[in-house]
Formats: structure tokens, C-alpha cells, sequence
């Protein structure tokens, strides 16, 4: 695909991977994603902002055949999905700079080993004229990693976000034409590298309050011509309580497990609490992700194997621990064959989560009249807890 022009001399560039199925070898894409360059050319001087995947720098590269200088390379984030085609792009434009945060100095060092004469830092706020454009530079630290800035291009109003904002969609439309759609990537990203930075996230937001922005230009994804709406989605995502919801990941060998799983479920509808059920045999560890922004509740539901949780079930609370979600309650329920630790070893797993647990419900094979009772009384306890906060 060619540059795409958004404005007068600001255009589109980078790679539409349709393919992509995966992220950080952890990170399911069912949508394919996007890496987006950003080319302001002012009447002085000329920006690239940020760059593309390695694996796509020749698309980049033939996009930017015709241009004749980069002054500026802006580089928001070291992840090399934007930086890692930085070395390629120094090499056809020698004359450019690399712009960053003070940590993305040293991240860019580090991980492509730029050198220090290429690498000029800017200051949060601070200010770059290429003529009659003027970008200025925000820090947003943690959106995704410590280093990570936006730009403001003050003329035109537009917000160059990276990470922040971005959704993994691959789409040959430029600008968000399903809203719907953009919000379930978009809230998917952020559960997945966002989540644990909620209090910083929310500065972040607080400080770009005082910039009017027309469209929000990200990373990854479509852009934003009516950016209100997405803006709103991360003030809900990061400060609004959690809602009255359980997530239950889960999963069964023999069918006993999920009947408790089951039982469990229709208890909370009963009692008027929503459930978000995922077999983690087949789930997307996404969906599981996007769910946790909302929980109020999480219970995992698991077997014990070798004496401790299944290693699914393992894999769940090590990503819900790292993810630090909003949850205040945790219970663990399950069917054992002769024994075993399986609450111990999942407890001991989940230390970040600051949560009440709730009284576990283990039972010796296929459960019995006593282990259903012991679950409706554990909904009986979630219903209340979340009556008692008011959670919606
Ligand atoms: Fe799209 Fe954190 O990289």
C-alpha cells in the first residue's frame, strides 16, 4: 500500500499485517494488526514518526522513496514493532535524528544499539518546530512501556499516540468506520499491556485534557476522526469501578469440575451477578484479558493434577496476577482425585492481586449434594459482596 495523505502534507505510512496471528509469541491477533508511520512534512523540516515492524521495513522504505530528506525520526516507544526499523531508516537517512525520551535513549541503546550522536531527547512538553508545524512532545509513561511519549501536532490537532489508543486491527479503511469493533480491539490492547498501569494511566489522561484534539492518530489500528468516544472508553477502563461481574476461567479433565463450573454460574445469574465463563482449554487469553478490566470478582475453577492446580489453571493466575486487575474478591473451586495442594499453590500465585478470598469449594471426584450446596452458598457471598459495593 502507498502513503496516504490525512492533511495537507501529513500522511499515513507503514504496514497492514493481515496475517498476524500472535504477539510477543503470547498475544492472539484474531484481527491481524497494523503498524502505523506518521510523515509530517512542514516548510522547513520533515518528521517521521515513528517506524514499522522489521519484517515489514521494506513497505515503509518504497513509501518513503520520494522523499528526499527526514530532519526527524520520532520515536514513542522501543518495542521494535515501531522502533526496529529505525537502523534501516538511518542508513537512507543519515541526516536524521532520533527523537525520544530520556528513557527511550537509553532503551534505544540498548535494544538496537543506536548510537549516542544519532539521539537527541526531549523534554516532557517541550516543543519542535519543522516550519510552519509545530510538534510537542508528552510524556505518557506505561502506555506501554516507562519510556513511551506522544506527539501533538498543535496546527492540526492531531494526537500521534503509539501504543496508546491503539487497537490490533488490520482494516484497509483508514479512519474507524466500526465503532463497535474499535472498542472491543481497543479494550482488548489495553487489558493486555495496560492494565497494571491504571494510576499512571490516568494522569497520562488528565494531562492530555488540556489539549483540544481533533483525531487521535495511533500505532496501531485505525485512526480516530471523532476521538470523544475513545477518550471516554480509557476514563471508564482505568477509573470506574469494577463492575458486578465474575470471570471464571476453568478448566475440566473429566467433566466434574465443569459441573461444579456450571452449578456455580447459574447460582450468580440467579442471584442477578453476571458471569464471563473461559474454558481455558480453548479460550483466547485475550478475551480473558479484556474481561479482567471489568471484574469485580475472578474464581478460577480447576482440577487438581499432580498434587496442584492444572497448569492451564496456572497459566491463568500468572496472567491475571501480572495483570493486577481491578478485582476485589478471588475463591478457587474444583474436584480432586485423591488429594493434592491445589488452593495453597494457586494462592501462593496470585501475591499483586489485593483481594478478599472467599471461601475455596474443593470436592473428591464427582460433586455431591453437599459441595452444590457449598457453591450456591459461595454465590450467595459473591451477590452480597458486590450488593454491598454497589457495583453495577
Ligand atoms: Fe506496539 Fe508496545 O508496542
Amino acid at each position: 500500500m502507498e502513503k496516504r495523505k490525512i492533511k495537507e502534507n501529513i500522511y499515513w505510512l507503514g504496514a497492514i499485517d493481515w496475517d498476524r496471528r500472535l504477539f510477543d509469541a503470547l498475544v492472539p491477533l484474531p484481527d491481524g494488526t497494523s503498524y502505523n508511520a506518521y510523515l509530517i512534512e512542514g516548510s522547513d523540516k520533515t518528521a517521521l514518526l515513528d517506524a514499522v515492524d522489521p519484517a515489514m521495513a521494506d513497505l515503509l522504505l518504497s513509501q518513503l522513496r520520494d522523499t528526499p530528506r527526514v530532519d526527524f525520526i520520532v520515536s514513542h516507544h522501543t518495542e521494535q514493532d515501531h522502533s526496529g526499523t529505525i537502523p534501516l531508516l538511518l542508513e537512507r537517512f543519515p541526516e536524521a535524528k532520533v527523537l525520544t525520551s530520556p528513557k527511550g535513549k537509553t532503551l534505544l541503546m540498548e535494544h538496537l544499539h543506536l548510537t549516542e550522536e544519532v539521539l537527541v531527547t526531549v523534554a516532557d512538553g517541550e516543543t519542535l518546530s519543522l516550519g510552519d508545524k509545530t510538534l510537542r512532545f508528552i510524556h505518557t509513561p506505561w502506555v506501554h512501556w516507562p519510556e513511551t511519549m506522544v506527539t501533538y501536532l498543535e496546527e492540526d490537532r492531531i494526537l500521534f499516540s503509539c501504543d496508546f489508543f491503539g487497537a490490533h486491527i488490520a482494516a484497509s479503511d483508514l479512519y474507524v468506520t466500526d465503532q463497535g469493533r474499535v472498542y472491543e480491539a481497543a479494550k482488548r490492547y489495553f487489558g493486555e499491556i495496560m492494565l497494571p498501569f491504571r494510576a499512571i494511566i490516568a494522569k497520562n489522561l488528565d494531562k492530555l485534557a488540556s489539549y483540544p484534539v481533533d483525531m487521535i492518530a495511533p500505532s496501531h489500528g485505525q485512526i480516530y476522526s471523532q476521538p470523544a468516544w475513545i477518550l471516554e472508553a480509557y476514563r471508564d477502563w482505568v477509573l470506574h469501578p469494577p463492575h458486578n461481574l465474575v470471570v471464571l476461567p476453568f478448566v475440566s479433565m473429566h467433566g466434574s469440575t465443569r459441573k461444579m463450573v456450571d452449578h456455580l454460574t447459574a447460582a450468580l445469574v440467579a442471584r442477578d451477578v453476571r458471569v464471563e465463563l473461559f474454558n481455558l482449554a480453548v479460550t483466547d487469553i485475550g478475551k480473558l484479558a479484556m474481561a479482567l478490566v471489568d471484574a469485580a470478582t475472578i474464581v478460577v475453577g480447576t482440577p487438581t493434577v499432580l498434587a496442584g492446580p492444572h497448569p492451564l489453571a496456572a497459566h491463568a493466575a500468572f496472567l491475571a496476577n501480572a495483570l493486577r486487575p481491578k478485582a476485589q474478591y478471588l475463591s478457587i473451586i474444583g474436584s480432586y482425585g485423591w488429594g493434592g495442594k491445589t488452593v495453597e499453590t494457586l494462592a501462593g500465585m496470585v501475591p499483586n492481586l489485593k483481594v478478599e478470598v472467599l471461601e475455596p469449594v474443593l470436592c473428591k471426584g464427582m460433586p455431591d449434594q453437599a459441595t452444590l450446596a457449598a457453591l450456591d452458598r459461595l454465590a450467595d457471598a459473591i451477590a452480597q459482596k458486590h450488593r454491598e459495593n454497589g457495583f453495577q
